[in-house]
C-alpha cells in the first residue's frame, strides 16, 4: 500500500500549476505528472473522440503506475470525462476540476464575471450547469481562447511572448456596462496562470484572477489515504509524455518542478 504515488493528468505542462501547489500540501507522496502532450491541444478536440482518448489512457495509466488518487486539473478533459472515469475505474479516487464559477459569483462585487476557458470547457454543458445553478445573479461571460494554451507551452520553455496577441485572448473578459466593470476573470484552463503575470500587466483594468490550484491540491489531500507515504529514498517523482519524447526546453523545464523524464 504504500509509496503508490500521486499521479496527477494534464493535456500539456498545465498541471504543474497544480503539481506545484500539491507538493506543498503533501511533500511525503510521489507525484507521476502524465502530459498527453500526442493529443495536445484538447481544446479543439470533438467531445466523443477526446472522451474515448482519455479513458483509454486511464487504462493503460492506472495499470501501470498503481496510484493512490488521480487528479485531473485539466478543465476540458475533467468537464467532460470525469464521470466516465469514476465509473470505469471505481477503484481509484479522482478528483477533478471545474471552472471556479461558484466561488466567483460569491466574491463578485459588481456582477460581471468572466470565464477565460479553452474552446471545449466553454462548449460544455457542464460549464452551462455551473451557471445556472450558482451565477444566475451574475452577468456571466465565457470567453473561449484559441491560442492561449499553445503561448502558455512556448512561454513556460522561455519562449517570447507577443504582448498584442495575449491582448486580443484575453481583451473579450473585459466589458463595462451601466456604469459597472467585470472585476473576476477566472482562470478555468491549468494552462493560464503561467501567463497570469501577463495577464496583470496588459489588462486593461485590474481585476482578480481567479486561480483554482490550492483549492484543487486541497481536495486532492483530503482525500490521499493517510498510509500512502513515500519511503524514505523513494524513487524520484517522474513525468510522461505521450508522445514518447520531450525535447531538451520540456526536460529542463520538468528539472525545474523536480521530475524526471520517464
Ligand atoms: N490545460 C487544459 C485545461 O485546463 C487545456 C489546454 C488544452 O489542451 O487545450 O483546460
Amino acid at each position: 500500500m504504500t509509496d503508490r504515488p500521486v499521479l496527477m493528468f494534464d493535456s500539456g505542462i498545465g498541471g504543474l500549476t497544480v503539481l506545484r501547489e500539491a507538493r506543498v500540501l503533501m511533500p511525503d507522496r510521489r507525484f507521476v505528472y502524465v502530459a498527453d502532450d500526442a493529443g495536445f491541444p484538447y481544446g479543439d478536440w470533438e467531445e466523443e473522440a477526446l472522451r474515448v482518448r482519455i479513458v483509454e489512457l486511464f487504462a493503460r495509466l492506472l495499470e501501470e503506475h498503481r496510484p493512490q488518487i488521480a487528479v485531473i486539473p485539466c478543465n476540458t478533459a475533467s468537464t467532460l470525462v470525469l464521470s466516465d472515469l469514476r465509473a470505469a475505474f471505481p477503484d481509484t479516487p479522482f478528483v477533478g476540476t471545474v471552472p471556479a464559477i461558484k466561488p466567483a459569483a460569491e466574491r463578485t462585487r459588481s456582477g460581471l464575471v468572466s470565464v477565460l476557458a479553452t474552446p471545449g470547457t466553454v462548449k460544455r454543458a457542464y460549464t452551462r450547469d455551473l451557471i445556472q445553478s450558482f451565477a444566475n445573479e451574475c452577468h456571466v461571460r465565457l470567453v473561449g481562447s484559441q491560442n492561449l494554451a499553445r503561448m502558455a507551452e512556448a512561454y513556460i520553455r522561455g519562449r517570447p511572448l507577443d504582448d498584442e496577441a495575449v491582448l486580443a485572448e484575453i481583451s473579450p473578459c473585459f466589458i463595462e456596462q451601466e456604469g459597472k466593470r467585470t472585476d473576476i476573470v477566472v482562470l478555468a484552463c491549468t494552462h493560464y496562470p503561467f501567463l497570469a503575470n501577463v495577464f496583470r500587466r496588459l489588462a486593461p483594468w485590474p481585476v482578480d484572477w481567479l486561480d483554482p490550484a490550492e483549492a484543487i491540491a486541497r481536495r486532492a489531500l483530503s482525500l490521499v489515504p493517510a498510509a500512502c507515504v513515500a519511503e524514505p529514498g523513494h524513487e524520484a517523482d517522474v513525468a510522461i509524455f505521450t508522445s514518447g519524447g520531450a525535447d531538451f526546453l520540456t526536460r529542463r523545464l520538468m528539472q525545474g518542478f523536480g521530475l524526471t523524464v520517464a
